[in-house]
């Protein structure tokens, strides 16, 4: 069977195996190019590992000179009548191949990091296969929902503005336009879903439970993802829902820091630069930023995809230095180059130029659109899509 990109509005809707693998092997090499990750983690437990930051977490932290054994918690499908599965499903794999290949464990877990049944799955594994503990653990789980345990309904986070409504372009990938979008003000309903499902309480309730069974080594240590952004997105994102849950989380990694103490270990959240993910798509409004942002950080050679932002992180921030590298609010940013005012400068004056008609020219939609495509194992260099695949072959294919 040939597999062909579909893609509805900014969802892909295929996924190919063969690109996927490729993907996978190309920041395995650009890691290992770099190998310059130095007293990092051993054993590392990812949760959010099979795509964007998670994945690019669990490479780096493999091949970038830790050479860490790793667990990874997703939530992927596989291959069915339905259709070939996720990206995330290969990328699971194929990490674990790699990885296996180098002698280093790579468990994946394939289900819901919000139900206790998962949880215990990975204690238990922790303890009779894993050498017992775990020096790191990796949150970077990005999702619409949250099961409320207390009553199994779900809670579902949005993309809204707190305030006034907000009205921008979106690009859709699908028919590579931009479309005009409005933010909605958020309700106190939705401000407080958002914040369950994006904020710090499924990570703090995590590592209390890691704690509690002693699965947490001396010394561990814990990261979470988050976002800032300049001024001009401030309405769209750091203002909005999304940002009122990341600041919950930013809160939930000073009460974890103080709890991880006691064994002598930190938590941190590490705030990362604008990048083209399974899940950053569908911030709408955010197109003309992220478009002129590409452009001028490609004209400076500063751009950065997922692993080029991980490896830098974990070498030249949580691990390397003697102690975690943060700012003020105790923040590690690898958003630095992003935020750089001469970076800043040129991204608002190519947005004010951005409309509907030139942003293929004004923005990088090229650049972005490729790796939106490449996300999810298509328009790869080197990945013959006229050979076909065979479906019933990757079926036999475990996690
Ligand atoms: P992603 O969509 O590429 O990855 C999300 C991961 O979470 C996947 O592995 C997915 O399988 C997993 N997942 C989702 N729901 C799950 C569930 N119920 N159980 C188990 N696994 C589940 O997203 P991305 O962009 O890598 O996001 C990770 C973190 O990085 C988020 O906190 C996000 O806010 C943050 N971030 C993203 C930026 C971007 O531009 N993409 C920028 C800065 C921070
Ligand atoms: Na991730």
């Amino acid at each position: 069977m040939l597999i062909e990109p579909v893609i509805k509005g900014v969802v892909a809707r295929t996924a190919h195996p063969e690109g996927c693998k490729k993907a996978v092997q190309n920041q395995i090499d650009f890691a290992k190019s770099k190998n310059s990750i130095v007293g990092g983690a051993k054993k590392v437990l990812i949760l959010g590992a099979s795509s964007g930051f998670g994945l690019a977490s669990r490479i780096a932290l493999t091949f970038g000179g830790s050479a860490a054994d790793t667990i990874g918690v997703s939530f992927e499908r596989g291959p069915s009548d339905k259709g070939v599965g996720t990206a995330g499903w290969y990328n699971n794999i194929y990490f674990r191949e790699a990885a296996e290949k180098e002698g280093r464990i790579a468990k994946n877990f394939v289900g819901d990091a919000f139900s206790p049944a998962v949880r215990q799955q990975v204690v238990d594994y922790i303890r009779d296969e894993f050498g017992g503990q775990v020096d790191l653990v990796v949150y970077s789980l990005a999702t619409g929902v949250r099961p409320n345990p207390e009553t199994g309904e779900m809670w579902r986070s949005c993309l809204k503005t707190v305030g006034e409504p907000f009205a921008g372009q979106t690009v859709n990938i699908e028919k590579d336009c931009l479309e005009e979008s409005v933010l909605e003000p958020a309700s106190q309903a939705d401000i407080e879903a958002t914040e369950k499902v994006m904020g710090g309480e499924d990570w703090q309730e995590w590592i209390q439970f890691l704690l509690d069974q002693d699965v947490m080594a001396k010394g561990a240590k814990t990261v979470a993802y988050s976002y800032i952004g300049p001024e001009v997105t401030y309405p769209i994102y750091h203002h909005g829902t999304l940002g009122i849950a990341k600041k919950h989380l930013h809160a939930t990694s000073d009460v974890l820091n103080e709890q991880l103490a006691s064994i002598g270990g930190t938590a941190h959240v590490s705030v990362c630069k604008a990048l083209v993910t399974k899940a950053s798509v569908f911030i709408p409004a955010f197109s003309p930023y992220i478009l002129c942002l590409f452009k001028v950080m490609k004209q400076h050679g500063l751009h950065e995809g997922c692993i080029e932002q991980m490896q830098r992180m974990f070498s030249e921030h949580l691990y390397g230095a003697e102690q975690t590298v943060v700012d003020s609010n105790r923040l590690i940013r690898v958003d630095d180059w992003e935020l750089r005012a001469d970076i800043q400068a040129e991204v608002a004056k190519l947005m004010e130029q951005v409309t509907s008609e030139n942003f293929t020219e004004i923005g990088d939609y090229q650049g972005y659109k490729q790796e939106f495509l490449e996300l999810n194992g298509f328009a790869l260099n080197g990945v013959d899509y006229q050979q076909g695949t065979d479906v019933e072959a990757l079926k036999a294919l475990q996690p």
